[in-house]
């Protein structure tokens, strides 16, 4: 129940409040800062019965009656309460007379986080006591009437921002880390950039928003789905990794250009970088070629783009997928920094070492080399152990370590075995300099540009870590990957093929006949987008013909093709030319909000485990419920019956 009192205050404050104003200007929480770039709404407290938000008063509205509500951030010396909406805060000045004596009781034992309606009038400070910190530093409201809607019970940590907190707590009680004045201002722009997406879709091209099932059928090729029981015995939904085919229907059914902001799922598992749930910016679009398909990304990207965060180049540059593994040892690029691969298979050869040379015996095999620079000066005998590690247990692979010595002169055990020339031609076509550091693979080539790929990258965290800029966070470097194969060979059944994207997409004109002959040499219309080495974007030109559409999946990738019959059906139903894209738009805000992983793009993302660990879900169903879905458990003999320390038992908690 709301505790009302009214007091008219007539006051000024002494000494007392000077050294209070000091206090303040140390103890402003980090949120304030931040809460300075978010711009002031208009229409934000319209309906409401706020007449304005905590981030709105200046110095013009001194003199006004106004009415704010929000979060009691702290108290201060019985004078002051500091009071918090998303748009920032205000401070109210807490009456001092005796005639006040009730409405200053209520503010003074106001708990952090209570949520509360203050009415009062707005001031400005006595002079020196502004705070320049403080948008809203120039003025206060002295308080006239107070309701309390909520007390606040004592929190399971503090919301400020520079309280370390550890992650788990921070997902139980997503509620309360929403407040932060970070994810506050993620979500924001999130909002804004959706909303310019849509704008721009909608208003400028003639996209119209569709949206389509979530409930779905389990189908052939890409990601693990996650599958949802139906009450008809064995017979279980399926949810989509994405709405891939639901788009290309549209497509047939005359739609001609769809959007849509749409959830996927995927089974598996969670990463900095994955969500198990996740948002995709899915288009597709009739008519088109894919050039059609990357104009329009660049120009929507721009259009949408924060103006805070720089203009972005169109058009973007495009690299093969070829250049991109011989060059970076990934299809992702990060290409903000250098630190190219570099192939010296003919400059090693004429060495003569029988150890490389064994490596390279077999056809597809090569050395390479990569230049780290200033790694020998920097690197510890740890890092450099660390990277030969990686290359042991993830590439099963040896690395040779050479580093540059200030004057020149090698230190690697591969030294003795380096005539002079061969140095001094490694040194020139690495371009290595004293200081630098040399990284060398020789065998299969596609495990050694992996490697070295993957090298790359945890060098530059190395660089990082020892005080180097290496990649600058406020860049922003697109590319697009293209001609990529349109089938690999399976990770764990390498003669047996399967899709580079998804087995809708179609072959490149010129290598249509190859893929009825040789379909592991066909390039695909695939295009990916890539943004400072994260793939933010992925999508196609697709096969619009039954036929071809049918051999790709029954001949070339060995899958049921009756689990598609409807797609089939569709696709000889007169189905245009098409393609699309979607963006992946948490990792598009992760990158754009410099954010060490999605979850803190996401307002209830799950854990490492893909769990909710605010709801606990997955949650245990009873066996009893069950049965309507002709289900029953086989529990493992070490799961204690789904009963565990972090999820699994919700009594008690409150
Ligand atoms: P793709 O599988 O490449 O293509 O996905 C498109 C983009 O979605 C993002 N993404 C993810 N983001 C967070 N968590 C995940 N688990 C996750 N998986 C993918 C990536 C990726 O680039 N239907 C096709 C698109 C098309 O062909 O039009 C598709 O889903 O940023």
């Amino acid at each position: 129940m709301a505790t009302t009192c009214r007091f008219v205050l007539l006051r000024t404050l002494g000494a007392h409040r000077v050294a209070s104003q000091l206090w303040n200007v140390r103890h402003m929480s980090c949120s304030d800062n931040v809460y300075l770039s978010q711009p002031t709404i208009t229409g934000s407290s319209s309906l409401s019965f706020r007449s304005h938000t905590c981030g709105q008063l200046r110095r013009q509205h001194v003199g006004e009656k106004v009415t704010l509500c929000g979060w009691v951030q702290y108290l201060r010396q019985d004078l002051f309460v500091i009071l918090r909406d998303f748009s920032g805060s205000t401070q109210v000045l807490i009456p001092q007379e005796e005639s006040a004596r009730h409405l200053k009781g209520v503010l003074c034992s106001l708990t952090a986080e209570s949520v509360i309606k203050v009415a009062g009038i707005v001031r400005q400070r006595p002079p020196g006591q502004e705070n320049k910190g403080m948008p809203t530093g120039d003025i206060e409201v002295l308080a006239e009437d107070v309701d309390v809607y909520n007390t606040c019970r004592k929190l399971p940590f503090e919301l400020k921002d520079f309280v370390k907190k550890s992650e788990s707590l921070r997902l139980r009680f997503r509620y309360l880390d929403l407040r932060s004045s970070n994810l506050q201002k993620n979500l924001r722009l999130r909002s804004q950039l959706v909303m310019k997406m849509r704008e721009y879709l909608c208003y400028m091209h003639g996209f119209v928003d569709v949206e389509t099932p979530t409930l779905f059928k389990r189908t052939p090729g890409g990601a693990k789905e996650f599958v949802v029981p139906s009450r008809e015995p064995a017979r279980f939904y399926s949810l989509p990794q994405s709405p891939q085919q639901f788009k290309q229907l549209l497509m047939v059914a005359g739609i001609d250009r769809y959007f849509q902001v749409a959830r996927c799922y995927r089974d598996e598992g969670s990463k900095p970088d994955r969500q198990p749930e996740f948002t995709q910016l899915d288009i597709e679009m009739s008519f088109v070629e894919q050039a059609g398909i990357t104009s329009l990304v660049e120009a929507l990207l721009q259009y949408s783009w924060p103006a805070d965060k720089g203009g972005i180049t169109i058009p973007f540059p495009t690299m093969t997928y070829q250049e991109a593994m011989r060059d970076y040892g990934v299809d992702k690029p990060d290409t903000r920094f250098g630190m190219k691969l570099m192939d010296i298979t003919d400059l090693f050869l004429s060495a003569d070492i029988s150890f490389f040379k064994s490596a390279v015996s077999q056809p597809g095999s090569s050395i390479l080399a990569m230049c780290v620079p200033s790694g020998a000066e920097v690197f510890t005998a740890k890092d450099l152990e660390g990277l030969k590690q990686v290359s042991k247990t993830h590439f099963h692979q040896e690395v040779s370590v050479v580093l540059v010595r200030a004057d020149g002169t090698l230190k690697s055990p591969l030294k003795k075995l380096l005539a002079d020339s061969i140095t001094d031609a490694l040194l020139k076509k690495t371009r290595a300099q004293p200081g630098d550091l040399l990284l060398i693979a020789a065998g299969p080539t596609d495990i050694v540009r992996p490697l070295l790929g993957s090298l790359r990258l945890r060098c530059a965290d190395l660089l990082e870590s020892h005080g180097s800029s290496v990649r600058d966070p406020s860049s922003f470097h697109f590319l697009w990957v293209v001609d990529f194969p349109l089938f690999l060979p399976k990770e764990d059944d390498p003669e047996q093929l399967e899709s580079a994207h998804h087995p809708f997409t179609a072959p490149v004109p010129e290598d249509t006949a190859l893929l009825y002959t040789h379909p592991q040499q066909v390039r695909g219309q695939h295009y990916d987008l890539v943004l400072n080495g994260c793939e933010i974007g992925g999508g196609s030109i697709r096969i619009h013909n039954a036929s071809m559409q049918l051999h790709v999946l029954k001949n070339i990738l060995k899958e049921d093709p009756t689990l598609l019959a409807h797609l089939l059906e569709a696709l000889d139903s007169g189905a245009p030319p098409h393609g699309g894209i979607a963006l992946g738009l948490d990792r598009l805000v992760s990158i754009l909000v410099g954010a060490f992983s999605i979850r803190d793009v996401i307002a209830f993302p799950k854990s490492f485990r893909g769990r909710d660990l605010m709801s606990c879900a997955p949650h245990l169903v009873s066996e009893e419920e069950l049965k309507s879905y002709h289900i029953s458990v086989n529990w493992p003999a070490d799961s204690r019956g789904g009963q565990d320390d972090q999820c699994g038992d919700l009594e008690g908690r409150f």
